[in-house]
């Protein structure tokens, strides 16, 4: 019989639920705490899930004796000092997107990860669509010839509906607006994702070019404590190592669109595209003869693990799986060299190292 993991969730906001409802469906998983600095949160939270240990304070969670793991789903800015902590006690981690606020930080937390020889994980959710690992399967196989362009969009409009409720009053749109808070805008919120999305398929980036927007939104761009300053609006192009170019957008003003995600691969034999909106699990093909007519046809492939069971999966084995904290601090790489690019105007060489 498998034994009973218990785990910790550290941040008791808004996507701390989808943590909470993904690790309860998992059989053999005990939620055993959790932490907010707002203790109500917490509380509220615990009476929810059915939680036994609240806590206010990430240290006096690290501290319970049973703990095997801990989920990091706090803001953005506090990641990397709870990550570290955990390490440092040997607890494995699933750590929210992204990984932290610059390259430097990231590159410590799997630094720190790999020397503690623990399970580190990014919860670069869209992972769990079939339709990706099918892409790159053919793409590594060379089904679609060499890749000549890559197209991705991530668009959002959280901004100009309301289907989300009403931004303006809510902490946690709000500081997703502010790089007092620590946000990286929507390049640290939505483009983490697609960066990762658009290169794991087709390989990583050598360099980027990128333009960042920050449309007014508020009488002299604030509400309360917060100055709405951070990016919202980001497009970039860039060169693949392979060659291939790549060109991506991510909005939060794209009216028509609530969270669409959809990737493209043209290679010069063929062709992939996925699109979220319609299917996690069916990728478009066009190939062979088909190309002459630009005939697509789908496939649909078998679903993939949620990166919650593949966590799971990890730490039951003791062995680290994708996408691993390494692999974190490799977007956050790309991420960082699309703010030097948009503060410079310049072409920016991503790094592959770290540090
Ligand atoms: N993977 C995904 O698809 C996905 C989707 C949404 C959000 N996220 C990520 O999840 C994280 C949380 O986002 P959210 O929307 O839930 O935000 P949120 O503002 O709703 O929740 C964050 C919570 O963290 C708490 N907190 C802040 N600092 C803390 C600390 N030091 N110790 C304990 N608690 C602390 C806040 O009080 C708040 O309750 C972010 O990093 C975000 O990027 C990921």
């Amino acid at each position: 019989m498998q034994r009973t993991l218990q785990i910790g969730i550290i941040g008791t906001g808004m996507m701390a639920h989808s943590h909470a409802i993904a690790f309860q469906r998992i059989p053999g998983i005990q939620i055993v705490a959790c932490c907010d600095v707002d203790r109500n949160r917490a509380t509220e939270f615990a009476k929810v899930f059915g939680i036994p240990h609240v806590f206010s304070e990430f240290n006096d969670l690290l501290l319970l004796p049973s703990l095997n793991a801990v989920s990091i789903v706090t803001s953005d800015a506090f990641h990397p000092e709870i990550a570290i902590a955990a390490a440092k006690r040997g607890i494995d981690i699933l750590c929210e997107k992204p990984l932290a606020l610059s390259s430097e930080q990231a590159s410590e937390m799997a630094e720190e990860a790999e020397r503690a020889g623990i399970v580190a994980m990014v919860n670069l959710s869209y992972r769990r669509s079939a339709a990706l690992h099918a892409a790159k399967k053919l793409v590594d196989a060379g089904a679609i010839g060499q890749v000549r362009h890559v197209r991705a969009h991530y668009l959002q409009s959280w901004l100009v509906s309301n289907a989300w409720g009403d931004w303006k009053v809510g902490p946690q749109w709000l500081w997703r607006l502010s790089t007092g808070h620590g946000s990286l805008g929507v390049l640290g919120d939505i483009g983490v994702h697609l960066l990762d999305f658009a290169t794991y398929p087709v390989g990583l980036i050598k360099d980027v070019q990128c333009r960042l927007s920050t449309f007014e939104k508020a009488e002299g761009n604030r509400i309360g404590p917060y100055t709405l300053d951070a990016n919202d609006s980001a497009s970039i192009s860039c060169t693949y190592e392979n060659g291939a170019m790549g060109v991506f957008q991510l909005s939060r003003w794209t009216t028509g669109h609530l969270n669409s995600v959809e990737l493209a691969i043209h290679g010069d034999e063929g062709a992939l595209l996925i699109n979220l909106d319609e299917s996690y699990s069916q990728l478009h093909i066009c190939q062979g003869k088909h190309i002459h007519k630009a005939k697509w046809t789908v496939r649909e492939y078998k679903a993939a693990p949620s990166v919650y069971e593949s966590f799971v999966r990890a730490v039951r084995s003791k062995r680290n799986s994708e996408p691993t904290f390494r692999r974190g601090a490799l977007v956050q790489n790309m991420l960082e060299a699309c703010v030097l690019s948009a503060e410079s105007g310049l072409i920016q060489e991503v790094r592959h190292d770290f540090r």
